[in-house]
């Protein structure tokens, strides 16, 4: 295995592939993952949704009863067969795409991601960010949810990658890399300001954050 991020970024989209049959499982071994229902239900999710990297739906459903509609995407069909299942829902839209390639044909009003964000490279993440900030209508919101800086005792953390990396390991013994990024709620805010977002990112227990960024209002007749 080389050293590079893209290669990284590669094994991740395969581990996903590989687990998504495994994926769920988390979502009924981890209660404290229930904790972040009423956190989600403060956040300001509404209007024409757009999730990215959706996976197997779990939050899916939640969003789309609170939207007019959800556009999900993620670059694993194996776990968006899953996720079409769980969300049988006129109208939730479900399309398979990398989100590093990805470009949206239409703006929403808020753009959700779960665990997600921590699986970005860090100096992708500007680009991230304008693909968020291209996404949004004005006056939109991101919202998004992830694993905090407790989490990484749980991970086998690897030194000496081009990126921050751990090592997963599927029920089979097969073993991929997937680049994890335990975000410090200030720092992270810190970074989105300096990027031109209004941003609140709070942790949610030891293990989580939860955060929120918009763009400020661009006066009339500027901008472009
Ligand atoms: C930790 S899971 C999160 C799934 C879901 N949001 C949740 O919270 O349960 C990360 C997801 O990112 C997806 N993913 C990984 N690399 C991707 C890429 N380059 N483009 C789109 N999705 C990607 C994986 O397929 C996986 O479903």
């Amino acid at each position: 295995m080389g050293n590079d991020s893209d290669g990284v970024v590669r094994e991740q989209v395969a581990y996903y592939r590989a687990r998504a049959a495994e994926y769920d499982r988390v979502y009924s071994e981890r209660d404290d993952l229930r904790t972040l229902l009423p956190v989600l239900d403060d956040l300001p999710v509404k209007g024409h949704v757009l999730e990215l990297a959706c996976g197997t739906g779990q939050w899916t459903g939640r969003l789309a009863a609170r939207a007019r509609s959800v556009t999900a995407v993620d670059a694993a069909p194996e776990a968006l067969a899953i996720a079409r299942e769980r969300v049988p829902s006129p109208t939730v839209h479900f399309t398979c795409a990398d989100l590093f390639a990805w470009r949206p044909a239409r703006r929403y009003d808020t753009v959700f991601f779960a665990f997600w964000l921590s699986h970005v490279p860090p100096p992708r993440l500007p680009d991230f960010w304008r693909l968020v900030a291209d996404s949004l209508a004005p006056a939109g919101h991101a919202v998004f949810i992830d694993n905090g800086p407790g989490e990484s005792a749980g991970e086998d953390v690897l030194s000496g990658q081009a990126v921050p990396s751990v090592r997963r390991r599927l029920e089979d013994g097969s073993e991929y890399r997937v680049v994890k990024v335990f975000h410090e709620p200030r720092q992270l805010a810190r970074d989105l300001a300096s990027w031109g977002w209004q941003a609140h990112v709070q942790p949610v227990g030891a293990n989580f954050i939860a955060g929120t960024a918009s763009l400020p209002a661009t006066p009339q007749g500027q901008g472009g």
